[in-house]
């Protein structure tokens, strides 16, 4: 597996493991152990998730040491966000993944207290229990806000990347500001018929790959990192094999012409999602 080298000396594999979903605590378990025997060494799970207890518990029995692997995982902000609270929640993450150190700890949304949960980060990364910092889901704005006045500059931002959502505004500023770029959903979940797509799969036909390989190709052609879930053996071993081979100028210009501009998860226009977080955090005082 290729590695990639973050800033604070963090290697991480350019296709991390997701466990997004796999609340199951035994399908999770099983899951993370396979990709773990096909040669993965970098997991990203999250608090929100439900699955850190079973993640960690795969990681111990697997048998691999605990140093070969990278561990990501995220605050949720809406629960622990601010200074204290992020401090009391990574102890218990921690605790759940039963490890004494965190690889990479993400903030999972920029909401809430993110500047204190971020400064608390800060503290745990000092004193040694995280090696390194990053946040997810910030638009670029909030993380050049964060970027310009932190004291650890994040390593990695996780965002969702793939053929239909293509994000050049966020990779660029992120590049600017020498943070790393993850994608999340970079299959988009199957969403938009990925996996048969006629343009994916007629560049794939040309290179006797699949339809979801290209598009894991073409993030890496961008330069990107991703976090893929899969649950079935066979789709992991075809996505661990997507990096041998080279797309053309012209597979790259057909894939830039999917672009939608759109999330494929969050398929409410903004001002919706805001309205609907207004109404859940203030009763009664949603935007009018
Ligand atoms: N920071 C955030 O807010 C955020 C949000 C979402 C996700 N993430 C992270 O990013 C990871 C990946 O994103 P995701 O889980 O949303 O979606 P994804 O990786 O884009 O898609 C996962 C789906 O694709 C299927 N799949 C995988 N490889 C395939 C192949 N070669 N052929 C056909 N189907 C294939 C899997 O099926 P099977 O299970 O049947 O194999 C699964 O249903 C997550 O697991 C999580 O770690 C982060």
């Amino acid at each position: 597996m290729e590695k990639v080298q973050l800033s604070e000396g963090v290697a991480i594999d350019r296709l991390t493991f997701g466990t997004y979903r796999l609340k199951d605590p035994g399908i999770c378990r099983e899951a993370v152990l396979m990709a773990l025997s096909l040669g993965c060494r970098s997991i990203d799970t999250a608090a929100i998730y439900g699955n850190e207890a079973a993640v960690g518990e795969a990681i111990a029995q697997s048998g691999v040491p605990r140093g070969e692997i990278t561990l990501t995982t995220k605050l949720w902000t809406t629960d622990d966000g601010g200074h204290d609270r992020t401090l009391r929640a990574v102890d218990r993450q921690m605790g759940l993944l039963g490890v004494d150190y965190l690889d990479l700890m993400l903030i999972h949304h920029c909401v809430g207290d993110c500047h204190g949960s971020y400064r608390a980060l800060e503290e745990l990364h000092g004193q040694g229990a995280i090696r390194a910092l990053g946040v997810s889901n910030f638009a670029p704005d909030r993380l050049v806000d964060l970027t310009l006045c932190c004291q650890v500059r994040p390593a990695l931002l996780q965002i969702e990347v793939n053929p239909f959502y293509q994000q050049h505004h966020a990779i660029a500023t992120a590049r600017r500001l020498g943070v790393m770029v993850q994608a999340w959903a970079p299959l988009a979940e199957g969403k938009g018929s990925l996996f048969t797509h006629h343009a994916l799969s007629a560049i794939g036909e040309r290179h006797g790959r699949t339809a979801a390989q290209v598009a894991l190709n073409w993030l890496r052609s961008r330069g990107l990192l991703m976090a893929v879930r899969a649950t079935s053996e066979e789709h992991l071993r075809e996505d661990l094999g997507a990096f041998g081979f080279t797309l053309t100028g012209q597979d790259l210009a057909e894939i830039e012409a999917l672009d939608t501009g759109m999330s494929t998860y969050y398929t409410k226009p903004w001002d919706e999602v805001v309205e609907a977080t207004l109404s859940h955090h203030l009763p009664g005082r949603g935007a009018s």
